[in-house]
């Protein structure tokens, strides 16, 4: 499975997941650098991204997640945190653009 991140340069970066993982993990993992100050427990925003495609296979927004992307500039419909969402199957062929 796999998921493509598009970097903030535009460039476009392809990477293999497992069901279970976050979609922080796998960023850090293939050193695509994501702002995390809060080790992946939601609460700073500085992962935020943009989802481009499947966001109604995405899990729900939790309330902690919706808490903190209130914080956070930018938000749009498709503003999700990465550390917040964790992958399966159905994320196949996910794109997600970094800001
Ligand atoms: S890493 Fe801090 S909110 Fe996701």
């Amino acid at each position: 499975m796999n998921i493509t991140f598009i970097l903030k340069d535009g460039t476009k970066k392809i990477v293999a997941f497992e069901g279970g993982q976050t979609m922080l993990q796998v960023a850090e993992e293939n050193g695509i650098k994501l702002n995390s100050n809060c080790e992946g427990f939601g609460v700073c925003g500085g992962c935020h991204v943009k989802i481009e495609n499947l966001l109604d296979k995405l899990p729900e927004v939790s309330e902690k997640e919706n808490d903190t992307l209130d914080r956070v500039s930018g938000v749009s419909m498709d503003s999700r945190l990465a550390c917040q969402i964790v992958l399966n199957s159905n994320l196949n062929g996910l794109i997600v653009k970094l800001i």
